[in-house]
């Protein structure tokens, strides 16, 4: 069953149109990637999905409740997670704080409400950085752990879908392999997610299957293992090592 389905999306700012008609599905428990280069429109395709842009065209479907169109935090009721490029949390809030509003949609009837305190907690051993710096500001946070803490507040909703947009970005190598780990161990929990990545490799090496998107258009898309030995793909996005 596909829990996100996208159908000819298209979307872009302003007279700028970025998507030209795009499809992928996201299936339950699996973990999908969207590869391509700088500026192909993977922010933007995660954009139009959470509602931060509106699509232009084309549907989304969230178990098969059509979401294409609605408000941004209207998605996120239905149970839809972006955490987004870049380290948007809350400056002048607690890491815990900002946990807690993660869970907020969850607090208004629109999501199960579940044991939000529990996840709270189950949220801090996962990101254990988090954990010893929960009462810190989030602004003091280093790059890296504001990342963490951008997708630790997106499990927070206990969503649907969780879309991750360059989670290393900009980190460490010790802290990307941390980030690839939690990916790991937030998918063996039956987190569906939909990631976006720059380290290709790593992030075919995670999913189930994957969408190479060049120009605003889908180019090709397999099985992640599948893709990972394609030759046009390790070509374009895995580096010369090989
Ligand atoms: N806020 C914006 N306003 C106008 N153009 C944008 C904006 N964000 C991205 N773009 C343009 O949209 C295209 C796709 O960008 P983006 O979706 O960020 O690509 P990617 O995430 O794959 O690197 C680029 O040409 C970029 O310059
Ligand atoms: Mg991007």
């Amino acid at each position: 069953m596909s829990m996100l389905s996208i159908q000819n999306l298209e979307a872009g700012y302003g007279k700028v149109k970025v998507l030209h008609g795009i499809s992928m599905e996201v299936p339950k428990g699996k973990v999908v990637t969207l590869i391509g280069s700088n500026g192909a429109g993977k922010t933007t395709a995660m954009r139009a999905i959470s509602g931060m842009i509106k699509p232009t065209a084309g549907t989304i479907s969230l178990k098969d409740q059509r979401i294409d169109g609605l408000e941004s935090h209207r998605i996120a009721r239905y149970g839809i997670a972006h955490s987004p490029e870049g380290r948007r949390v809350f400056a002048t809030m607690t890491v815990t704080d900002n946990l807690i509003l993660g869970a907020f949609p969850r607090l208004t009837r629109s999501r199960p409400k579940g044991d939000v305190d529990g996840d709270l907690e189950r949220a801090l051993e996962l990101f254990p950085r988090l954990k010893e710096r929960r009462l810190q500001l989030a602004g003091t946070l280093s790059g890296g752990e504001q990342q963490m803490l951008a997708m630790a507040r997106a499990v927070m909703l206990a969503p649907e879908v969780v879309l991750l947009d360059e989670p290393s970005m900009g980190l460490a190598p010790i802290l990307v392999d941390e980030v690839f780990r939690i990916i790991e161990r937030l998918k063996g929990e039956g987190v569906t997610m939909l990631l976006v990545e720059q380290f290709a490799a790593a992030a075919l090496a995670v999913a189930d299957y994957g969408y190479v998107l060049e120009n605003g258009r889908i180019a090709t898309h397999g099985e992640a293992s599948k893709l990972k030995n394609d030759p046009g793909v390790k070509e374009a996005y895995l580096g010369t090592s090989h």
